[in-house]
C-alpha cells in the first residue's frame, strides 16, 4: 500500500471498517448470528468504497469490497498441491465400520476404545484454501489430488470464506481444506429462477455447486449461494496447532471459518454407530445434502502413527448413507387421474434400491418436464429420491438411449373416461373435461374428503374407496353417508366388525368444522390455511358461497386465482346439489366465529419449537394466526416472539442470541387467554 499520501485518519479509518465488515460477516455467514443491522452494514461497506474509490492504493485483495469484480478469467490455472488432497476409505455397514475400528487397534497394538471425530460427509466440491500471513493467497480444486485448478476468484465471492483471518496466532502458511456446497434451499431458489426463465435446471446441488465454481466470470458464481465448511489442514507452516482434530477444527472456527455446527466427538466405535444412526434420522432435516458421515481418529500423533495407504489416510472412513440418486430403465408411461382432472404421466421402473427402499415408479409430472428431459421410453435415467418426498427422475444417461426407444405421447383422451384431455392455456398440466364423471376423479375427491385433516373419516382408506367406487356403491361424496351395512359386509375382505366401525366413523365424522368442511369439498387452490380465512371471514356456508370473487378477494391471502376457482365451484349446479345432500345426510357444524377487526398481533412474526404439552403444535398456531400473528420455522431478527418447549435447541439459542422475547407454554397459554381465546 502506497500510504504516503494518504492521512493517518483515512488510514485509521479503513482498517476499522475492514474491521467491522469482516467481523459483520463472520457473525452472519459462519456463526449464523447477525449482529450488524444490514443497514449498518451497507452504510460501511459503501463508506469503505468511496474511500477506496478516493485513494485507490488502499485497495487491498483482502478488503471486504473485493469479493466480486475480478475480470473473466480465459481459462483456470493449475496448482499443484503440495501435500496431496486424499480420498477416503468407504464403509457401507455397522460391521465394515467395526473391521476399520479393529484394524486401527491392532495396527497400534492397543486394546483401548478409539476416540473419533464425527463430521457428517458434505455433498459437494473439496478445495483447498492457502493463507499466507492471514490473508487468502490461493484457492484450488483437488483436481486429481495432485494438480488441481486455481479458483481462487471464485472463491473470494463466498461470504463464508475468510478473505482474512481474525486476529490470534495463525500460522504464516496455513493450508485449510474443505467443503464447498449448496444449501438445499438455495438450491431450490436457482432452480426455481431457472425454470421462470425457461433455462436448464441443476440437477442436484452438488451439481449445482461444481457448475457454479466452474465459472470463468467470477460475476456468475457471486449470484450463486454458496457455502464453505472446513474440515481440516493442510500445509503449515510455523505456528503451533492443538493435537486434537476437533481441537484444531475449533481453533480454524475461531480464526473466522465455518466448521460443521453437527460435528461431535465419540468415545469408541459403537458411540460412531449411535452418532450414524442419529444424524441419519436427521438427515432429511438439514439443511445441506450429506452423503454419509466421516470418522477420524481424533489424536493427531495416533493419525501420524496410522498413515496413509495408496490415496487414503488410514486413520478415516466415510461411512456411507443409502444412495439417493440410481440409475435404471424406464420401461414406460402410464397416465394417472387426479383429483382436479390432473393427466400426470408416471414412469413405470425397473425396480431399483434407492433411498433406502425398491421404486418402480416415478412421476414424471407433467409434458413440460418429459419435454425438459427429453426423456423416451427405454431410456436408462437417474432416479432420486430423498427421504419421503416421492420418486423423481432427475436426468437422462443419453449415451445409453437404445435405438428403439419411443417418444412419449400424451394421450388426447381420458385414460379412465375417454372424455377429452383439455390443455389450459398458461399452465403446464392438461386435465381430464369429465369431471365428476370420470370415476377416476371422483376416487380421489372422495379419498381427500375422507383423508385426517379433512372430515377425519377412520377406516376409509384409499384402498377401500377404489373398491366402493369400482363395485358401484359409491358415486359421489354424499353416498358415503348411505353406505349400508349389508352391501359393505358383502365386500371382499370386508368382516361385520370394521364394517360397522365404519359406519360409526361416518356417524363420528358429521360433526365437523367449517374449515375443515370447506378444506374437505376439494376446491381447487382451497388448502387447509385457505379454508380457515374463508371460514373465519364470513362465518357461514351461505355467505361464502353467495359471495363474487371481489368479496372474496377481501380474505386474507386469497388472490384472484383462488377467488375465481372458488367462485366457479359454488357456481356448479352438481356442487350445490352436493352441498345439499351433505347437509341431509346431517353433515353439520358450530357457527364460526367471525373474525373482527381484533387482530392483537398483526405484523407479528412467532416461531414455535421444541415440544408443545398442552397444546398441540397445530391448535397453537392456530390460534396465534387467529390473533393475526405469522407463525414462521425459523428464527431471524424479524421474529417478534419465540415459544420454546422442552428438548428446543438451536432456535432457542438464536433466540437468545438475538435477544427475543421466549415464552414457555404456560405463558404463550396465559397470553392466548388474556386475547379471548378459549383453551
Ligand atoms: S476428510 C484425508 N471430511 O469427501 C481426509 N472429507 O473422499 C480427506 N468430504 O472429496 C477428506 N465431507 O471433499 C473429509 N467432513 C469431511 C468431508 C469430506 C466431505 C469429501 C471430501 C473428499 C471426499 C473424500
Amino acid at each position: 500500500m502506497n500510504e504516503q499520501n494518504i492521512p493517518l485518519d483515512v488510514q485509521t479509518r479503513v482498517a476499522e471498517l475492514h474491521d467491522i465488515l469482516n467481523r459483520a460477516n463472520y457473525q452472519y455467514y459462519v456463526l449464523d448470528t447477525p449482529e450488524l443491522p444490514d443497514a449498518e452494514y451497507d452504510r460501511c461497506l459503501r463508506e469503505l468504497q468511496k474511500l477506496e474509490q478516493e485513494y485507490p492504493s488502499l485497495v487491498t485483495t483482502d478488503s471486504p469490497t473485493q469479493r466480486v469484480g475480478a475480470e473473466p478469467l480465459s481459462a483456470f490455472t493449475q496448482v499443484r498441491h503440495e501435500l496431496p488432497m486424499l480420498s477416503l476409505d468407504n464403509a457401507f455397514s455397522d460391521e465394515e465400520l467395526q473391521d476399520f475400528d479393529r484394524r486401527i487397534r491392532d495396527r497400534l497394538n492397543s486394546q483401548n476404545a478409539v476416540e473419533y471425530a464425527c463430521e457428517p460427509k458434505l455433498d459437494g466440491i473439496a478445495v483447498s484454501l492457502l493463507y499466507r500471513n492471514g490473508v487468502l493467497e490461493r484457492a484450488a480444486t483437488r483436481g486429481d489430488g495432485t494438480v488441481g485448478e486455481d479458483i481462487t476468484q471464485n472463491v473470494r465471492t463466498i461470504y463464508s470464506v475468510p478473505l482474512k483471518l481474525l486476529d490470534g496466532d495463525v500460522p504464516p502458511v496455513l493450508e485449510v481444506r474443505g467443503e464447498i456446497y449448496m444449501p438445499k434451499a438455495g438450491f431450490a431458489e436457482l432452480n426455481d429462477k431457472a425454470r421462470a426463465a425457461g433455462e436448464k435446471l441443476f440437477v442436484n446441488p452438488r451439481n449445482a455447486a461444481a457448475g457454479s465454481l466452474r465459472q470463468l466470470d467470477p460475476k456468475i458464481t457471486a449470484r450463486r449461494p454458496l457455502q464453505l465448511c472446513v474440515y481440516s489442514v493442510g500445509l503449515v507452516e510455523g505456528g503451533e496447532l492443538p493435537e486434537r482434530h476437533t481441537d484444531i477444527l475449533e481453533q480454524l472456527n475461531r480464526w473466522g471459518f465455518r466448521i460443521n455446527s453437527e460435528m461431535a466427538v465419540a468415545e469408541d466405535i459403537d458411540a460412531c454407530i449411535d452418532y450414524y444412526r442419529k444424524l441419519g434420522e436427521k438427515r432429511e432435516q438439514l439443511p445441506y445434502d450429506i452423503d454419509g458421515i466421516v470418522f477420524k481418529v481424533n489424536s493427531i500423533p495416533l493419525q501420524k502413527r496410522l498413515g496413509f495407504v495408496a490415496r487414503a489416510p488410514r486413520w478415516a472412513t466415510a461411512y456411507k448413507f443409502p444412495a439417493q440418486e440410481e440409475m435404471t430403465k424406464l420401461l414406460d408411461v402410464e397416465f394417472q387421474v387426479g383429483r382436479t382432472g390432473a393427466v400426470t404421466p408416471v414412469a413405470r421402473l425397473e425396480p431399483v434400491f434407492v433411498g433406502g427402499v425398491t421404486v418402480s415408479n416415478a412421476t414424471l409430472h407433467n409434458r413440460d418436464e418429459i419435454a425438459r428431459l427429453g426423456v423416451k421410453v427405454g431410456d436408462t435415467v437417474i432416479i432420486r429420491r430423498a427421504g419421503d418426498v416421492i420418486p423423481q427422475v432427475v436426468s437422462v444417461v443419453e449415451s445409453r438411449r437404445p435405438d428403439d426407444a419411443r417418444d412419449i405421447e400424451f394421450p388426447d383422451h381420458c385414460p379412465v373416461c375417454d372424455s377429452p384431455v383439455e390443455a389450459t392455456p398458461g399452465e403446464a398440466v392438461a386435465r381430464c373435461s369429465g369431471g365428476l364423471i370420470c370415476s377416476a376423479q371422483r376416487k380421489q375427491a372422495i379419498k381427500h374428503f375422507a383423508s385426517r385433516k379433512a372430515m377425519d373419516i377412520d377406516g376409509l382408506g384409499d384402498k377401500l374407496v377404489e373398491q366402493l367406487v369400482d363395485e358401484g356403491l359409491l358415486h359421489s361424496v354424499s353416498g358415503l353417508y348411505h353406505l349400508e351395512l349389508d352391501a359393505l359386509v358383502a365386500l371382499e375382505r370386508m368382516g361385520e366388525k370394521s364394517a360397522q366401525n365404519l359406519l360409526d366413523a361416518l356417524e363420528k365424522s358429521k360433526d365437523t368444522t367449517l374449515p375443515k368442511f370447506l378444506y374437505a369439498l376439494g376446491i381447487r387452490e382451497v388448502g387447509e390455511a385457505t379454508a380457515r380465512n374463508l371460514a373465519r371471514h364470513f362465518g357461514e356456508l351461505d355467505a361464502l358461497m353467495q359471495a363474487d370473487t371481489e368479496a372474496l378477494q377481501q380474505v386474507e391471502d386469497v388472490g384472484p386465482v383462488v377467488a375465481h376457482y372458488v367462485a366457479e365451484f359454488f357456481e356448479q349446479p352438481h356442487n350445490l346439489e352436493e352441498i345439499e345432500a351433505l347437509k341431509q345426510a346431517g353433515i353439520r357444524w358450530p357457527a364460526e366465529e367471525q373474525q373482527g377487526g381484533e387482530q392483537p398481533l398483526a405484523g407479528q412474526t412467532w416461531v414455535l419449537t421444541g415440544k408443545l404439552e398442552t397444546l398441540s403444535r397445530s391448535e397453537a398456531k392456530d390460534y396465534l394466526q387467529r390473533l393475526g400473528a405469522k407463525v414462521a420455522g425459523s428464527v431471524s431478527a424479524n421474529t417478534h416472539t419465540v415459544v420454546a418447549g422442552p428438548g428446543a435447541g438451536s432456535k432457542l439459542n438464536k433466540a437468545r442470541e438475538l435477544d427475543l422475547p421466549v415464552l414457555d407454554e404456560e405463558a404463550l397459554i396465559a397470553m392466548l387467554r388474556e386475547r379471548g381465546i378459549e383453551i
